[in-house]
Parts: structure tokens; sequence; C-alpha cells
């Protein structure tokens, strides 16, 4: 599906990635936009089971997803689901505890990424792409409809960590001391997530956002291994389906190497983690392509002068260019609603 001229002038997120002229105020989204700071997802999440069970209910996630875009009018919907329903169509046990994160059979030895199938993904990720159409119906005329999925590096710690990681060791230890195995999951990866974000373009996202959380803890060659080569793999075959669809890349903690993932990786724009100087991003990195960031998600909590103060930092350095504002990180689960719209307002006052 290629974007037509009329639904980029349309929307104002689109034409800040791909269009001929930038819109005056920057249009804006927040990632986990959708989640447990809003009442009304608390509501649906109690009602849908598992968490897993609310990503694979294709009305019960159109309607989280919905949920943000009324309360503020966002300038883009990200559907709802997560990163380790990859996994969980491969053929790996996931599961959600709740307040302990996503609990994953691990990977313990090459042996079990042989165990892995692409062949069943199809089948169990039905229920995200009807979600995806389900929303290209219901948005708004002038919101965008983001497709995500994690990228092969970040997927791949839950995997062989089992869950979330403080140290990564191993994770870490299974690439350097066996990186062709290794290399045979990041291939696994790649070939899965791009098939799977190529069909959420086909059934209506408009653009994609690749999330590398844990881009932040390599060393250069194992950034450029791990990270960089990946993403581009991933990239390519997209374009080979959707030659023009805007792609995001978040190599969060990217720090001195996100200069080359920006000009290697072949993106459209770059997401900026809250540790990168947005006067830095505005000289380096924004003359060569649009950035989305980087407010710190706990100004939000703190709100008032202190949020005001650092959105103004945010939007004065890189306002005037082309500029997605967003968090440097999701949105966290105490954060106040309230100070979400106060953020919104004071975003749609800024004239760049
Ligand atoms: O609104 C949106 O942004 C869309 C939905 C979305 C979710 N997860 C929903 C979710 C997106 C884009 C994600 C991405 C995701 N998931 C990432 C990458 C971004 C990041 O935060 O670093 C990662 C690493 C995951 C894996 C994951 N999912 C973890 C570690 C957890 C537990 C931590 C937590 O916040 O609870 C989740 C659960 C999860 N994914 C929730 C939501 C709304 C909360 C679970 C619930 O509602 O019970």
């Amino acid at each position: 599906m290629a974007l037509k001229p009329t639904v980029i002038e349309a929307k104002p997120f689109l034409q800040t990635l791909v269009g001929k002229e930038r819109p005056t105020s920057p249009p804006v989204w927040l990632m986990r936009q959708a989640g447990r700071y809003l009442p009304e997802y608390r509501e649906v999440r109690a009602q849908a089971g598992s968490f897993l069970d609310l990503c694979y209910n294709p009305e019960l996630a159109a309607e989280v997803t919905l949920q943000p875009i009324r309360r503020y009018g966002f300038d883009a919907a990200i559907l709802f689901s997560d990163i380790l329903v990859v996994p969980d169509a491969l053929g790996q046990l996931v599961t959600f505890q709740e307040g302990e994160g996503p609990k994953l059979q691990r990977l313990e030895k090459p042996g079990d990424i042989a165990k892995l199938s692409q062949s069943w993904m199809e089948q169990r990720l039905q229920p995200v792409y009807e979600t995806v159409e389900i929303l290209a119906k219901a948005l708004p005329a002038d919101v965008a409809l983001i497709g995500f999925a994690g990228a092969p590096w970040t997927v791949a710690t839950y995997m062989i960590e089992g869950g979330s990681s403080r140290d990564f060791h191993r994770v870490k230890l299974w690439a350097m001391r066996d990186p062709d195995s290794f290399q045979d999951l990041i291939d696994l990866l790649v070939s899965s997530t791009a098939d799977y974000l190529i069909e959420q373009v086909a059934r209506g996202a408009e653009t994609l956002q690749l999330f590398d959380s844990w881009a932040g803890i390599h060393s250069e060659a194992e950034f450029r291994r791990w990270v960089i080569a990946p993403a581009k793999a991933i990239v390519e075959r997209i374009r080979a389906r959707h030659g023009d669809i805007p792609i995001i890349g978040f190599p969060r903690g990217g720090g001195l190497l996100l200069e080359a993932y920006a000009a290697e990786t072949g993106i459209t724009a770059i997401g900026l983690d809250t540790t990168v100087p947005p006067g830095w991003a505005a000289q380096v990195l924004q003359p060569k392509l649009p950035v989305q960031g980087n407010l710190d998600p706990l100004a939000l909590i703190a709100g008032g002068d202190v949020l005001d103060r650092a959105t103004d930092e945010v939007l004065g350095a890189l306002g005037h260019g082309r500029f997605i504002f967003n968090l440097g990180h999701g949105i966290d689960k105490f954060t106040p609603p309230e100070h979400v719209e106060r953020l919104v307002d004071r975003i749609r006052d800024f004239r760049g």
C-alpha cells in the first residue's frame, strides 16, 4: 500500500516524516500512551483476562488504542500489542504475571532456537492484524496509525534471559561465546519481524517503529553487529514490499553510535532517549533526518513548572526543524492523566 499525498497532507505526523512542508507546531504522541495510567485502560484490562488475551482481542485492543486519542487528540495512534508477541508466535512460552512483567521459557542452548518456527506465526498473529484493520477504519482523518515491533536484539534479550534483566549476562555471554548460533536467532528474528511489519502495513499501518530498548549496552563492534545490521536488514525487507513506508528507529541508549545508526540503517526518522542532549541532536541528526523525543517521562509525573521547563527545553532545541514530540521512554504508570493534558496544550501553543 502506498501512502497517498492527500493522506500525508491530512496528517501532521506523516507530513513531518515525509511531507513537503512541516506543520508549525510539532505533532505529538507518547510511547506507551495506552496503558495503566489511564483508568479507562485499567477497566478494559480487567475485562480482558491476561495481558496477552488483551493483545489478541481485536475489539478490545482497538478500543485501548483509541482511548488516548479520544482523551488527548494525539497526532498518532500506536497499535496496542507488545514486542513479545513475536517470540510467542514463534512457539516460545510467554506469560505476563501481574506486577512482575513478562516471563518466558528461557532459550538455553542452540537446540532451543531450532525448536522455534515461523510456520505458526501467521495464524497466531491474525488477531493483531485484525486490530490494525479496525483501527485503520476507526481513526480520525488527521491521526496516523503506527505499527511496531521489537528489534531483534531487544527481543533476543527477553528470549534468552527469560524476562527483564538487570545485567544481561546470559544473552551477552551467549553472543560472545557462540556468535554463530546467536546469529541464527537474530536471523530468525529479522525474518519474522520483517514479515510481521510488512503485514501490518498491508492491513493499514502508515508508519512503523522499531523498538530497540536495550540497544545501549554494547561495545561498538557488538552495536554494529547486533543493533545496526539487523535494523538495516529489516528496513531493506520492508522497503522491498512497501517502498515509501516511513520507519522510525528507536535505539535506546545508542549514545555516540546514534549517528552511525541513522546513517546506515536506512530508517526515515530516529527516536531519541532521555539522555540525548536535544541541542546536539538538533545540530548533528536533525539536518539529516526527522527526530522524535525526548522528554523525561519523570518530568511528566512531576508536572507543574518542572514539566513546563523540561517541555520548553525540548521544544526550543528541536521544534524549529522536522520534529515529533514524544517522551525519551515509555510513559510511567504513575503519571497523572491531567499532566499529559498540560503537556499537549503547551506543545499545541508552540510555533516553530
Ligand atoms: O501504547 C503503546 O505504546 C502500545 C503498546 C505497547 C506495549 N508495549 C503495551 C504494554 C508497546 C509499543 C510496547 C513495547 C514494549 N514492550 C517494549 C519496548 C518499549 C519499552 O518500553 O522499552 C518492551 C521492552 C516491552 C516488553 C514488556 N511489556 C515489558 C518489559 C512489560 C512489563 C513492564 C510493564 O510496564 O508492566 C510489558 C507489559 C506491557 N506492555 C504493558 C503494556 C500496556 C503493561 C501490562 C499490563 O497492562 O498489565
